[in-house]
């Protein structure tokens, strides 16, 4: 108990945890209090010290809410961006709470209550401001923290590919493996010239159960600090029009493919007392997907694989941290039978996922899947999420497949 305490609270100062928790409060419990509850008639809502009431007070309830869930977020994931926004929020607040009281409550007790509720406030948007080097930490690099070598599961597109090329920027030799193998030899002779680092290129089909054992063999000469267990597929469609081989398959490559790599490269970096891997699963895991029922399945389990070794391997000095992406322009979609297009870049997902390696045990990619995968998961019963879910996947998916 306390050491789950302690993992959510670590890495921040004692004033930042405050604030967090008091944006959480804001965002969990106060304002969707306020917005559903809480009569019309009686509603009241301060933006720049004006006081608004009725439907006034309800509609700017909800950029109240974007602002203390980003502030949760950003506090909660310790986001760069949070420098210097946060500090100008909390003046605008702190210079809001001073002129309030002012012009609504006559002489004296106007002036005391708008001096009290200054206070603090202020007091938040100095530190705030104070902190620029608490959110901008500059960090070691990848190679410093685990060693020389990454091997990269899925690097010939996509997310993968962006992993590769993110980590051969910080210093890192990598081994890059997929089935394409003409596609990892062209990004092996961009990352050489462009990094002067060493690649290995390693082709391997991960539908094969024997693959993880031949790529750790293709390797064992290699010190591998870090793993990124990428590779990944799904198939969108109703379960009586898949082919039964496809969705094993896909059970073997998002599952059973990540199991047996991360068995096979964590005992040397336990050995060593230090590692990382990364574990790519997805937004999907957040809710039940009809129509994509396999796929949000094995994402599922990334999700408790992964968490739970971060904590089995923490005191091992393994980072262990589940990136989940929501849509990303990838191939993905078109591998998939999906509608293509739209999301993330890919290279906002990988820089999400440094950001949280060591820090959290996952992490959703992008402020608003984050948003919608903890309001889905929280706040709906599953069963309501699953229906949820189908309405979103039926648009995704052509209507032969439905
Ligand atoms: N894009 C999204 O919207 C999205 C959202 C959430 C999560 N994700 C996850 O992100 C990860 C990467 O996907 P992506 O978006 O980058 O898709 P992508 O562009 O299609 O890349 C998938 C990668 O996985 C490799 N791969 C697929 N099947 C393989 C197999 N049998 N053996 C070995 N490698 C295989 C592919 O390489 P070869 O074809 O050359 O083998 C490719 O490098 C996946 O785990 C996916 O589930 C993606």
């Amino acid at each position: 108990m306390f050491d789950w305490l302690r993992s959510h609270f670590k890495g921040r100062p004692g004033w930042a945890n405050a604030l967090m928790l008091f944006a959480g409060y804001m965002t969990f419990v106060y304002i969707p209090w306020d917005f559903f509850i809480k009569p019309v008639a009686v509603d009241e809502e301060v933006w720049f010290g004006i006081l608004f009431r009725g439907t006034a007070a309800k509609i700017l309830e909800i950029p109240h809410w974007f602002v203390y869930a980003a502030g949760f977020y950003g506090l909660r994931y310790m986001k760069s961006w949070m420098w210097p926004w946060a500090a100008v929020y909390a003046g605008q607040v702190a210079v809001g709470m001073l002129i309030w009281p002012l012009l609504y409550v006559e002489g004296f007790l106007g002036l005391l209550f708008g001096v009290i509720s200054f206070i603090p406030f202020a007091g938040f948007s100095w530190l705030l401001w104070e902190s620029r080097s608490v959110f901008q930490d500059p960090r070691p690099s990848t190679r410093e923290r685990y060693g020389e070598w990454a091997v990269v599961t899925g690097a010939s597109a996509g997310i993968g590919k962006e992993f590769a090329r993110a980590l051969a920027a910080d210093g890192m030799s990598v081994v890059l493996t997929a089935r394409r193998g003409d596609r990892l030899r062209e990004l092996a002779d961009e990352l050489e010239k462009n990094h002067q680092v060493s690649i290995r290129v390693v082709e391997a089909d991960l539908t094969d159960p024997a693959a993880a054992e031949a790529i750790a063999t293709a390797v064992s000469d290699l010190e591998v600090g870090v793993l990124v267990a990428n590779a990944g597929f799904g198939y969108a469609g109703r379960i009586d029009k898949q082919e039964t081989a496809r969705l094993t398959d896909m059970v073997q490559v998002n599952c059973a493919a990540v199991v047996a790599l991360t068995s096979r490269f964590v005992p040397a970096m336990v050995e060593r007392g230090r590692g990382g891997v990364i574990i790519t699963g997805s937004a999907a895991a957040y809710q039940p997907m009809p129509l994509h029922a396999v796929y949000a399945a094995s994402k599922v389990f990334d999700q408790y694989f992964g968490e739970a070794l971060a904590v089995e391997l923490r005191d091992q000095g393994v980072d262990v941290m589940v990136i989940e992406p929501g849509r990303t322009e990838t191939e993905f979609q078109d591998a998939a039978g999906e509608q293509s297009g739209g999301g993330q870049l890919p290279h906002e997902v990988v820089e999400t996922a440094f950001d949280a390696l060591g820090r959290a045990p996952s992490v959703i990619s992008g402020w608003f899947n984050w948003l919608r995968g903890h309001v889905v998961r929280r706040l709906f019963p599953r069963s309501f999420a699953a229906y949820l879910a189908r309405e979103y996947m039926a648009r995704q998916v052509p209507p032969e497949l439905r």
